[in-house]
């Protein structure tokens, strides 16, 4: 189980730098270590282009919520994934997020490998792939983590996006609560069911930094997975690359431009008891462009034990899902399921 604070003592030279350290250094193919096999690699054949998942208007919830709460429910039930228009985050806002961010990943390789670990529960992390040392074949993106629960004060953003990088996760974490009061609607239940569940809930932002790759048939940005927690808020360029999974086939997503896209995780499936779906994901890499993601994870307390809501459960609904303490559902996905979808683990067959 990982440690809570980064381990200072690390050989920094054995450790993995990155893609974008090898890159800088003139790489051409891609190295072994960034090869999946064959049984791993996109299959082309299965993959459905240029797809419009959904789109939540935020507008319409002022007009009439009982339709909006029927819509948002349908496209969390149908498709666990959707984007979400007329959010009131400034573009402004965003854009000065990519900026900052962009300004990380660009920092000297030295400064980045200050904050290099594979822990998952520290302020700050920089890592590249997953969890490199546990993985046979890692992942073509290097990404920056932050956790946001007062922990900001380590953050090593420059000096005019700290204040941005704040007002942004606040932006976020109340969209996300607008959004968590209507899925509670739409179980039937009172709007702060949910939210109540999470307990203090957590905000993880993670950027993602995807270089073009040499060899992109031969590599994945991201390998197919769910994420751990409640709400997943991601914010991308127009490059284009993320996919979500239904059955055997992989949907290309087609960006609305500031929009966001909003994915169920977990937390949430297990606490609808099935009904809404955390939506399996991956990432394909370009040979020619750079991707950048912003996410923001919006997940229960790390001491939060969840299971489904006892309200849904009679005789015609019964228990699906084991109940399991957030925090060790979080280790698992890191240090042992690593990719796929991680609640089938706690299903009750
Ligand atoms: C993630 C994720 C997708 C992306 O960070 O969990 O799925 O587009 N990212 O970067
Ligand atoms: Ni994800």
């Amino acid at each position: 189980m990982p440690s809570f604070v980064a381990n200072v003592n690390q050989q920094t030279d054995v450790l993995p730098k990155g893609v974008k350290a090898l890159m800088d250094n003139g790489l051409v193919t891609i190295p072994g270590r960034y090869i999946k096999p064959p049984s791993h690699r996109a299959v082309k054949h299965l993959i459905v282009p240029g797809v419009e998942i959904p789109v939540i208007d935020m507008a319409a919830l002022e007009s009439d919520r009982e339709k909006f709460v029927q819509t948002l429910c349908k496209a969390s039930s149908e498709w666990g994934i959707f984007q979400v228009i007329n959010h009131g985050i400034p573009v402004a806002t965003m854009q000065g997020m990519v900026h900052g961010v962009l300004e990380l990943f660009d920092l000297p390789i030295e400064e980045k490998m200050k904050y290099y670990t594979e822990e998952v529960f520290v302020p700050v992390r920089y890592c590249t792939s997953m969890t490199p040392s546990q993985e046979t074949h890692m992942e073509w993106h290097d990404h920056f983590q932050h956790y946001f629960s007062n922990r900001e004060k380590e953050h090593p953003w420059p000096e005019y996006c700290r204040r941005l990088a704040s007002s942004y996760v606040s932006s976020v974490r109340h969209l996300s609560q607008t959004l968590m009061s209507a899925l509670s609607e739409g179980l039937g239940l009172d709007s702060n069911c949910l939210a109540k569940s999470f307990g203090d809930s957590e905000m993880i932002l993670r950027s993602n930094y995807y270089l073009p790759c040499p060899n992109p048939d031969l590599a994945l940005g991201m390998n197919g997975h769910t994420d751990s927690g409640g709400l997943t808020i991601l914010f991308e360029d127009q490059v284009g690359g993320l996919q979500a999974r239904k059955g055997d086939l992989w949907y290309d997503l087609k960006p609305i431009k500031n929009a966001f896209i909003v994915n169920i995780a977990d937390q949430l499936e297990i606490l609808s008891n099935g009904k809404y779906k955390s939506i399996e994901h991956r990432v394909l890499v370009q040979p020619d462009q750079t991707r950048l993601s912003i996410v923001a994870f919006c997940n229960p307390s790390r001491d939060a034990v969840i299971g489904p809501l006892l309200e849904l459960i009679d005789e015609q609904n019964p228990l699906l899902y084991k109940s399991t303490l957030y925090q060790e559902h979080i280790t698992n996905v890191y240090t042992k399921y690593l990719d796929g979808k991680h609640s089938q683990k706690l299903q009750i067959n």
